[in-house]
């Protein structure tokens, strides 16, 4: 099987990376907004133990992403204004400054509130600062604040693919799911 984008469609690898990571957020932005108001107890720690672990998997496999998109061609985008299409790289670019920003912003305020992190009870990471209490306070805004962006784009980007699909009618939805490809 072919792992690499086309000259018109984004490659299996890409998409594997773009829906499963879409199925992570789902899981873990609702976990995040959840948690915060939970009393304190046994299954409060838990909660957040899931959020931490799903929120370190998704900066892994944005790291792993991005090097794998690096090397890959971009399929010719379907005709549109040139407004449109500098819109959407620049959203692009934005997503992905986001994928990192946001676990990162998690991970520093985490540790500057000198609290432990392990990923699903299998191994512990180190802190990336020790504890900082003006640090947390950045940190926490940065990660809420970058999560209600990421919100926000990821919004404005998956109502632009579908005004595309079924406004314009063009390929830009069709080059990124796998069940459509071959249809013309
Ligand atoms: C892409 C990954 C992540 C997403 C989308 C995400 C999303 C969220 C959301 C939606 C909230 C609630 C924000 C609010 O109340 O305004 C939140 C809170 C929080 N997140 Fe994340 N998060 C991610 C990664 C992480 C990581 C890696 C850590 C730590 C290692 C982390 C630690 C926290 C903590 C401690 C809070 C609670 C803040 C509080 O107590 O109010 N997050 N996150
Ligand atoms: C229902 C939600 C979503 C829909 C319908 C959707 C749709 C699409 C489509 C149709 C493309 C191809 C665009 C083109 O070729 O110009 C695309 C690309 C892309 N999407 Fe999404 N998307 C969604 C969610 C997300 C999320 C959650 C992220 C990241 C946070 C994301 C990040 C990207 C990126 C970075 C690209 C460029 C290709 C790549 O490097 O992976 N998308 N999306």
């Amino acid at each position: 099987m072919a792992l690499r984008s086309t000259a018109s469609v984004w490659g299996p690898v890409v998409q594997a990376f773009h829906w499963g990571m879409l199925l992570l957020l789902l899981t873990t932005i609702p976990i995040g907004y959840y948690m915060a108001d939970l009393p304190l107890g046994p299954p409060k720690l838990k909660i957040y133990a899931l959020h931490k672990s799903i929120g370190i998997t998704l900066l892994a496999l944005a790291a792993v992403r991005l090097l794998w998109r690096l090397g890959e061609r971009r399929p010719a985008p379907s005709p549109m204004p040139g407004w449109q299409r500098v819109a959407a790289q620049t959203t692009h670019v934005l997503l992905y400054v986001l994928l990192f920003v946001v676990p990162l912003s998690g991970w520093l305020y985490n540790s500057a509130a000198g609290f432990p992190l392990q990923w699903f009870r299998l191994f512990n990471l180190p802190a990336l600062t020790a504890a900082n209490p003006a640090l947390k306070v950045v940190a926490k805004q940065v990660h809420e604040t970058g999560v209600a962006v990421l919100i926000a784009l990821v919004v404005a980007h998956a109502v632009a693919a579908l005004k595309h699909h079924f406004i314009d009618r063009d390929a830009t939805l069709r080059s990124m799911l796998p069940l459509l490809r071959s249809r013309p």
